[in-house]
């Protein structure tokens, strides 16, 4: 609870102090409020021409290399007199960090980025937060401060949760650095634009561009709350493998920690609150990233430049309220908020949403 209000006192703060009278004037006729912002308007500009031929890719996986990049941080260890990690270290250590099980995957984007971050002279730590939600339909605006210390020491391997572990170890983790069962499913929400590659290698062979963690990979909506609430009925190829679980679609993979997530009574409430309630879900998910922006930071030291990263267009009006996929009724919707009907039916639709012809393209 504290530590909440410290972040979004320290928020405040920055916001504060990042705002002289004058605005820097940048490249291209750009302004900002701080001159030390400058240099994101000409990264951001080099990876959209340049990074993923034409900026059409990557969201997802600078999304992910976000949270492997902080969650890292352990007041624990450092209590255990070991380093606690939180300091932007996946870039600068790649070798020795993505060797790890749980970053399976995400040394492919860390050397697609490196170059861009050295190219513009700005730190490690910074760059993985820089862009991570652009291509995706409906996506909240999220805050970005820049200004992390290039210096950094590998992360301890064991501090990223992995897809098999139990809600009891992922909420211990997440507890340590300081994120309670809610915010933990705050956090979750990115798997609503997500897809896997290294769970199952044989589905996407079939699917040829990863399998996605619900029907609409590249939409910030609700139907990944809804979908891991359906009960499962079989694997979308060669499963089980270690993490997952039968998922309700065809095409769609079930990470067996999003499946117990969404039914443990600590977490279940604030998962099925989503369902029906999109942009209380984007709402809550700018909260927690600004959280895991700052871990193990000191938010004075920062400066907001939020600003150069583009205005998201509003959110479709269509995908305001989760919808159940063709062939679903409420009946197939398993539902273990203890405090609420057990079925999250009332203002969810019953309209089936026809699944995608194409399976799921993926940004
Ligand atoms: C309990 C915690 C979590 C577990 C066990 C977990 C596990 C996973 C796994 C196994 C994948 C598939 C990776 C692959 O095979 O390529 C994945 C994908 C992804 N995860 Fe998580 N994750 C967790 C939390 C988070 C959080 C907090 C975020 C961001 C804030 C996040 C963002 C993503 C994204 C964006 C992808 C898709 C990457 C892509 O499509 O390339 N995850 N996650
Ligand atoms: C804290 O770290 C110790 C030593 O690494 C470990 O045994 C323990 O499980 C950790 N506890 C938490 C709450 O993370
Ligand atoms: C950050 O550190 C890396 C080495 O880990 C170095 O190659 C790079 O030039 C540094 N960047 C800045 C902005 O100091
Ligand atoms: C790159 O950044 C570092 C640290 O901010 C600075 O000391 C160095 O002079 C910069 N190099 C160039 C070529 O601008
Ligand atoms: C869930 O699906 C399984 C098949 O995988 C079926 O046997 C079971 O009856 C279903 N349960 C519910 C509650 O629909």
């Amino acid at each position: 609870m504290l530590s909440k209000y410290f972040v979004s006192l320290f928020t405040l703060v920055v916001a504060v102090m990042a705002a002289p009278a004058k605005r820097a004037s940048c490249s291209n006729g750009r302004t900002a409020s701080n001159p030390k912002c400058c240099v994101w308007y000409d990264v951001l500009d080099d990876i959209q021409q340049n990074l993923f031929e034409g900026g059409q890719c990557g969201s997802h996986e600078s999304l992910r290399l976000t949270f492997h990049d902080a969650i890292a941080f352990s007041p624990n260890l450092t209590r255990h007199g070991q380093f606690g990690g939180g300091d932007g270290s996946i870039m600068a250590f790649a070798q020795i960090e993505t060797a790890t099980v749980a970053n399976t995957g995400v040394d492919e984007i860390v050397e697609l980025q490196r170059p861009f971050a050295l190219k513009h002279n700005v730190s490690f730590g910074d760059f993985s937060l820089a862009r991570r939600l652009e291509q995706l339909r409906g996506r909240p605006r999220l805050q970005f401060l820049a200004g992390r210390s290039n210096i950094s020491q590998p992360a301890p391997d064991g501090l990223i949760p992995e897809p098999k572990d139990s809600v009891d170890s992922i909420l211990l983790r997440m507890g340590d650095a300081g994120f309670n069962a809610a915010e933990t499913v705050d956090l979750l929400i990115s798997h609503t634009v997500a897809g896997q590659e290294h769970i199952d290698t044989v589905s996407i062979r079939v699917y040829r561009r990863g399998t996605p963690l619900d029907s609409t990979p590249s939409t910030f909506d609700a139907q990944f709350f809804v979908e891991t609430l359906l009960n499962g009925t079989a694997f979308p190829g060669t499963g089980p493998h270690l993490g997952e679980v039968e998922s309700p679609l065809a095409g769609e993979l079930r990470l067996q920690s999003d499946f117990v997530l969404a039914r443990d009574p600590r977490t279940a409430c604030e998962w099925q609150s989503f369902v029906t309630n999109r942009d209380l879900m984007a709402l809550k998910f700018q909260i927690v990233m600004a959280k895991l922006a700052v871990l193990g930071q000191n938010p004075f030291t920062l400066t907001d430049c939020s600003e150069v990263i583009p205005n998201p267009p509003p959110a479709p009006a269509n995908i305001r309220v989760a919808q159940l996929p063709a062939g679903k009724t409420l009946q197939d919707i398993q539902g273990s908020c203890p405090s609420c009907p057990s079925r999250p039916s009332a203002r969810l639709l019953a309209r089936p949403r026809p699944l995608p012809a194409s399976l799921f393209p993926r940004n």
